[in-house]
């Protein structure tokens, strides 16, 4: 493409390459700006900034379109599984048959970790939040396997780093459960898939035989899925970010899963059950609630609302819901929680300050209902979510390790004190 973009600065005109992907989206290449203007950009957020190229993820937050490598989300979620979804995201293509059973092997055979890790878990006391555990175990992973340190030393300890990774997060997710509900770990069960071997991990009693619906493992088959992936959000940032330093795999991650805890990131599917709790425990007065969501004075948020891109609907909301709507009826639950879930959710969609800001309910709304309904303690939220999205970070993480992209490295408008003489402690 030969457009290009001019700018104009102290009189001086400068033409910048206009760039454009295969959805059409088109950016102005400001890479070597400051070499040329002396300017840099100032993006706060980096709500307009784009970092980088990538083939893995497409998002249209204005039509509500996600496909991840080119199919939908609705597709994938409809029919795929996780692992085959896993496949794509990390190595580009939807695997054939024996690439899966290849790829299914292979996960299944390092689904056990370390003897010595159990120690670890011993350690944490029995309050410390599983997303603490989890970040630290992921980390500490690198020194069990020092050939990961490298993480450029080949193709084949590459996909080994990766396949321990996607193998054993279950694993370690679920034992940070046991750990702190001080129940026996539960060793991987290799004949299950990887669905139900964490629910089995999460829920099996060494006394008793493992029984669980199936509907329970389609639905959480479903939710890794329509987590797998988000492009260029927080966590994923960051771990191209980090990545970009050559740091390993296992720390890589262990950072994206840090960043996945915040309450305006992957946290808010916690938030939005103890937002709901609350409401419930003041009275379930809802327009109150919405009330001072609507509040500048007030700094409380309706947590599972609005999105950094979907400003119109978040597709895997849709999806969500109906799986959330199918689940509930199923299993037969019968909660309080959820009929305020409920009459917020209509309450807010009919407000006009939600309408006029385009807050819609986004995938951890839902999500946080189905995690609750399926037994899933509020605190283990951001932890499936991490296991969801694993297969999108890693993937990112190579992608970005193949391109050889340089390290992160951001500039900065320095707004402080101008330069002035130090002053002894005496005289201030
Ligand atoms: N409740 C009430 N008001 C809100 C909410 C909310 N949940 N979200 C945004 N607003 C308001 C803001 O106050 C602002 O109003 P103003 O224009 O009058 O100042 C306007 O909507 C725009 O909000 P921003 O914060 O500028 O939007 P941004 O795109 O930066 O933030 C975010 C998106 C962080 C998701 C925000 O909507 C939020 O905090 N939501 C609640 C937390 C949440 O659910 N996070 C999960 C995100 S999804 C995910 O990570 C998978």
């Amino acid at each position: 493409m030969s457009e290009t973009a001019k700018l104009e600065l102290e009189g001086k005109v400068y033409e910048l390459p206009v760039i454009q992907g295969t959805e059409n989206e088109k950016a102005i290449d400001i890479s070597k700006l400051r070499d040329t203007t002396g300017y840099v950009t100032l993006d706060s957020g980096y709500k307009n900034t784009g970092a980088t190229k990538s083939k893995i993820t497409f998002l249209d937050g204005e039509k509500g379109i996600l496909h991840y490598r080119g199919y939908s989300i609705e597709q994938l979620a409809e029919k795929a599984t996780f692992l085959e979804v896993a496949y794509l995201l990390i190595y580009g293509e939807l695997p054939t048959q024996t690439q899966l059973d290849a790829f299914r092997n292979s996960i299944t055979k390092h689904t056990l970790v370390h003897e010595d890790m159990k120690q670890f878990f011993e350690a944490y006391p029995a309050k410390a939040h599983p997303m603490g555990v989890l970040a630290s175990m992921v980390c500490s992973m690198a020194t069990f396997y020092p050939e990961s340190l490298d993480p450029n030393r080949s193709a084949e300890a590459k996909d080994l780093t990766i396949h321990r990774l996607i193998a054993k997060l279950p694993t370690l997710a679920a034992w940070s459960y046991k750990n702190a509900i001080r129940h026996p770990f539960m060793y991987p069960k290799n004949d299950f898939d990887y669905c139900k071997n964490f629910l089995y991990m999460m829920f099996g009693m060494p006394t008793e035989d493992f029984k669980v619906d199936p509907v329970v493992v389609e639905a959480l088959n479903k939710l890794l899925i329509l987590h797998a992936d988000h492009e260029q959000n927080c966590s994923t940032s960051t771990v191209r970010i980090v990545g970009s330093s050559n740091a390993n795999l296992y720390a890589t991650i262990s950072a994206g899963i840090s960043a996945l805890w915040g309450p305006l990131h992957g946290g808010a599917n916690q938030e939005v059950i103890e937002m709901l709790e609350k409401i419930h425990n003041d009275g379930g007065d809802v327009d109150k609630w919405v009330a001072k969501a609507k509040d500048k004075e007030d700094p409380f948020r309706l947590m599972g609302f609005g999105h950094r891109v979907y400003k119109n609907f978040d597709p895997r909301a849709k999806i969500i819901k109906k799986a959330c709507d199918d689940i509930l009826e199923k299993l037969g639950v019968n909660d309080p929680m959820l009929d305020i879930a409920k009459k917020l959710e209509k309450v807010a969609l009919e407000d006009e300050y939600f309408k006029a800001r385009n807050l819609y309910p986004n995938v951890d709304f839902y999500s946080g209902i189905i995690y609750k309904a399926l037994g899933i303690p509020t605190e283990m939220f951001t932890v499936m979510f991490a296991l969801g999205r694993l297969p999108g970070w890693v993937a990112q993480w190579k992608e970005m390790t193949e391109n050889k992209e340089p390290i992160g490295r951001p500039r900065q408008i320095y707004t402080g004190a101008t330069s002035r003489e130090y002053v002894p402690i005496e005289k201030r």
